[in-house]
C-alpha cells in the first residue's frame, strides 16, 4: 500500500477507537523498550540541574549568513526535505567505529562484530532538490559561539552522539559537564567556541520513574503532565539551536497527573483509575511544551522533532522481534505500525495548533519530520550487534535486539544533512 502521510492523518480519527484498543493490548507485553539507559526514582528525584549559573544570552543570535557557491542548483521556494529516496552514497560515512570516540558501545556496530556493510552506503535524497552533505568544517564555522540543545530520550542520545562524530573529523569536542549518572551531558568545541548540550527528558514534563537498569519497572510512571521538566526549561532561554522530541516513553504505563490531581491512567489495570491512554497524555505534554515555547519570546531557532519508528519484525523489544534486513527499503515497501503513526499524528496535529501562534509570537519553530526517512531504513539498526560479537562463545545464545536506536555510523547521520540545510536555508 502506498503511503500517504496526508490521508493518515485525516483517518486518524476514524481508526481511532479500534486503533486505541490494539494499543492498549498491546501494552500488556511490558514495554522493556530499549529504555535500558533509564533510572530510580531517587536519581529522578535528586537531580540537580545541569547549569544551575543561569546566563541570559548577551545578544540575541545573529541570523546566519548564507553563503552559497554561485555554481549550486537553485533550490525551489519550499523544498519538502522529508520526502524522498535513499540512493547509493559510494563516499560512505564520514567517520568510522575508529575515528569517533563518541558512539555508545550498543550502537557501535561495526565494533561489536556486524558483518554487513551496505548500510552505511547510502544518502537520503529529497524528491524536488539537491540535498548537500554535512559539512562539518562550515557547520562549526556557523556556530561560533553559538549553543545547541538536544532534548529528549535515547533517541536524542544517540543523534547528539551521530552529531558529535561527524564534527569530530575536524575537531574532538570536550565533555564539560555530566549529571550523576551520565545521562544528561555537554561538550564544548573550544576552537569555536561551540557548545552542545545533550539534556535527557524522556517526557519532556516532569516524571517520576520505578524502574531498574534493566527498565524492568515497579510501579507505573508517574506523570506530571502539566509541569514542564526543569531540566530543560531552566536552558532554554540560553540555548540558540534547540532540537526536542519525544513519544516512545509515553507507551509506558503511566498515572497521569494534571493540576495537581490524578485524572486518569494509562495501563493501570490494578488501579480503579480512568484509562485515559497515552493518546491522552502524549497529547496533553505536548499542548503544554509548545505552548510553552511559542509565547517563550526564544530568539534562536528551535525543531520540534517527530517520533521515530522502530523496525522490530516478529515480536517487539521484549519478545524476540528482530530487524534481518540489509538495504534500505522504498515507499511503497513498508507501513508505519499504528502505535508510530498514532504518536506521529498527534505530533503533526499539535505542531499545526502551534505554529501560527509561534509565527505572531516571531518564534521560529520548525517541524522536523524524520519519520518517513528513518522508516525506509530497516536496515540501519544494531539487531543483535547491540552487544559486542554476540555470538562469539556460544552461536545458540539469546541476546537483546535492538531495532530502534541506529548504528553509527549510521542512516541517523542523514539527519544532520537535513538539519543542516534547514539551519543555512532556513
Ligand atoms: C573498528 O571495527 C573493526 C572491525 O570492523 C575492528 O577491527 C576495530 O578494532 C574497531 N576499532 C575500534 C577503535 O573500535
Ligand atoms: C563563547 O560563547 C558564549 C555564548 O555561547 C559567549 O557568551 C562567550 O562570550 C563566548 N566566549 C568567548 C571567549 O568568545
Ligand atoms: C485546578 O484546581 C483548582 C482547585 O483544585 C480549581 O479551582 C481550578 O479551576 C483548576 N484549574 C484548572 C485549569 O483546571
Ligand atoms: C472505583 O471508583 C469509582 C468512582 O471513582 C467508585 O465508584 C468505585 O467504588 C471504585 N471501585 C473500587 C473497587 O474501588
Amino acid at each position: 500500500m502506498k503511503l500517504n502521510w496526508k490521508q493518515w492523518f485525516r483517518n486518524f480519527q476514524n481508526r481511532m477507537l479500534l486503533k486505541l484498543m490494539i494499543a492498549i493490548l498491546l501494552m500488556g507485553l511490558a514495554f522493556r523498550l530499549v529504555f535500558f539507559r533509564s533510572t530510580g526514582l531517587s536519581s529522578v528525584l535528586e537531580e540537580k540541574s545541569p547549569f544551575p549559573e543561569k546566563t541570559v544570552l548577551s545578544e540575541p543570535p545573529q541570523p546566519v549568513q548564507v553563503q552559497e557557491n554561485e555554481d549550486q542548483v537553485p533550490r525551489k521556494e519550499k523544498c519538502d526535505l522529508f520526502t524522498g529516496d535513499w540512493i547509493p552514497n559510494p563516499l560512505g560515512p564520514l567517520y568510522t567505529n575508529r575515528s569517533c570516540q563518541s558512539i555508545e558501545s550498543h550502537q557501535n556496530c561495526m565494533n561489536n562484530g556486524r558483518p554487513d556493510t551496505g548500510y552505511l552506503y547510502w544518502r537520503w535524497n529529497p524528491r524536488d532538490c539537491e540535498l548537500p552533505p554535512f559539512d562539518p568544517e562550515r557547520f562549526l564555522e556557523m556556530m561560533r559561539h553559538k549553543t545547541w540543545g538536544l532534548i529528549g530520550d535515547s533517541i536524542s542520545r544517540n543523534h547528539v552522539q551521530s552529531l558529535l562524530c561527524m564534527l569530530s573529523t575536524v575537531e574532538e569536542a570536550v565533555e564539560v559537564y555530566h549529571d550523576e549518572q551520565y545521562r544528561s551531558r555537554r561538550w564544548h568545541f573550544t576552537s569555536y567556541n561551540f557548545t552542545i548540550s545533550y539534556i535527557w527528558s524522556p517526557f519532556l514534563v516532569e516524571s517520576a520513574i520505578f524502574e531498574d537498569f534493566n527498565g524492568v519497572s515497579t510501579s507505573e510512571v508517574e506523570l506530571y503532565l502539566d509541569k514542564l521538566d526543569k531540566k530543560w526549561t531552566d536552558i532554554y532561554q540560553n540555548m540558540d539551536y534547540i532540537i526536542f522530541s519525544s513519544g516512545k516513553w509515553f507507551l509506558k504505563s503511566a498515572v497521569f497527573h494534571e493540576n495537581n490531581t490524578v485524572v486518569g491512567c494509562h495501563y493501570c489495570p490494578k488501579r480503579n483509575l480512568t484509562q485515559l491512554g497515552f493518546v491522552f497524555s502524549y497529547r496533553k505534554a505536548l499542548q503544554y511544551v509548545l505552548n510553552f515555547i511559542v509565547t517563550s519570546n526564544h530568539k534562536g531557532l528551535i525543531f520540534f522533532r517527530t517520533s521515530t519508528p522502530d523496525h522490530f519484525e516478529n515480536g517487539e523489544w521484549s519478545s524476540g522481534g528482530i530487524c534481518p534486513k540489509t538495504a534500505p527499503v522504498k515507499e511503497d515497501e513498508i507501513e508505519l505500525k499504528d502505535l508510530n503513526r498514532f504518536l506521529r499524528n498527534i505530533e503533526l496535529e499539535e505542531f499545526e495548533k502551534a505554529a501560527p501562534e509561534a509565527s505572531r509570537n516571531g518564534v521560529n519553530l520548525k517541524l522536523l519530520d524524520l519519520t518517513l526517512l528513518s522508516l525506509l531504513r530497516p536496515d540501519g539498526h544494531p539487531g543483535v550487534y547491540r552487544e559486542f560479537h554476540p555470538f562469539a562463545e556460544d552461536k545458540n545464545i539469546k541476546v537483546q535486539t535492538d531495532c530502534l536506536h541506529w548504528c553509527l555510523p549510521g542512516p541517523i547521520d542523514s539527519w544532520n544533512d537535513v538539519i543542516m540545510e534547514m539551519v543555512v536555508n532556513g
